[in-house]
């Protein structure tokens, strides 16, 4: 029996460690997930020998109420078209974000994309973003000098995700500059590139319950089978 106890104690230790240390090495990275994207981007516009886009957060954050906005346009089948109108950016984007309007510049180009489920950036770029030869032409652009990126989901801890990236071509440090020296007004939901805050905590706290939950009923299920058979030989 004493043998037996010590060879499910280790299952319990293997089941607990996978299920507990998973979320936190997963969302480690994901401080903000628009940044991530917007590395994911450069990299491969580098790659390619394309000039490396500056992290602009006027338009990072212009891309998050643009996604904002579009928060109901995603479609079941994972689609989304969505087009505000240019009074929409300068009357109410702009003010939202505290861009100095003298400083708006023109946007040149923009992909957006909408998942149902929280997929990470790298899965994001190829599967909801750069889908086909459509959108690797246009962030292949060489005219491009800036972009943004905005993520928000529609509800505060569930999807749809939808995600906006925004590029211009625009002098860099010149353009879509926030007042107040650059530190914008606070988002409450969602993320985007170029701020120093993390994306809203609803997107890692969830998984984090989650996973808290799975470990409790794997305890429920062992005691269960402890309670049922006497020992735990099963799990060895
Ligand atoms: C979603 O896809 C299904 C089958 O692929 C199609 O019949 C339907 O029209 C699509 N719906 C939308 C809103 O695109
Ligand atoms: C979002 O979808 C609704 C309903 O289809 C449509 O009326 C609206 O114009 C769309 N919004 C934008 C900004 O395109
Ligand atoms: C790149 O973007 C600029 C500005 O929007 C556009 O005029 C040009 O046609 C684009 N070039 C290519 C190769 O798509
Ligand atoms: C850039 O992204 C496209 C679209 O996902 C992909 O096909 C291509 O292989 C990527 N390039 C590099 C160098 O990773
Ligand atoms: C823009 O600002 C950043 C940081 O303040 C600086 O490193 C970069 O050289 C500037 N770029 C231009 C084109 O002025």
């Amino acid at each position: 029996m004493k043998v037996e106890f010590l060879c499910s104690f280790q299952w319990i230790s293997v089941i607990c460690s996978v299920l507990l240390l998973a979320p936190f090495a997963c969302s480690k990275n994901h401080g903000n997930a628009a940044n991530d994207l917007l590395e994911i981007i450069n990299k491969n516009r580098t790659s390619h020998n394309r000039p490396n886009l500056g992290n602009n957060p006027g338009l990072g954050c212009i891309a998050l109420q643009y996604a904002e906005q579009c928060k109901n346009n995603c479609t079941v089948n994972n689609t989304i078209h969505c087009q505000p109108t240019a009074d929409d950016f300068i009357e109410i984007f702009a003010p939202n974000c505290g861009v100095e309007l003298p400083t708006f510049g023109s946007i040149s180009g923009y992909i957006l994309g909408c998942q149902k489920k929280y997929i990470d950036p790298t899965e994001a770029f190829s599967k909801v973003l750069v889908k086909d030869h459509k959108e690797l032409s246009l962030l292949m652009n060489k005219t491009f000098s800036e972009a943004g990126v905005g993520i928000v989901g529609r509800h505060k801890h569930n999807g749809p995700y939808i995600w906006c990236v925004l590029f211009s071509s625009n002098r860099a440090n010149s353009s879509f500059v926030l007042e107040d020296l650059g530190k914008g007004i606070e988002q409450k939901r969602g993320c985007y590139s170029g701020s120093s805050v993390d994306c809203s905590k609803g997107y890692k706290n969830s998984a984090v319950v989650i996973n808290v939950w799975m470990v409790f009923f794997v305890f429920v299920f062992l005691f269960q089978v402890f309670v049922d058979t006497g020992n735990l030989i099963l799990f060895c």
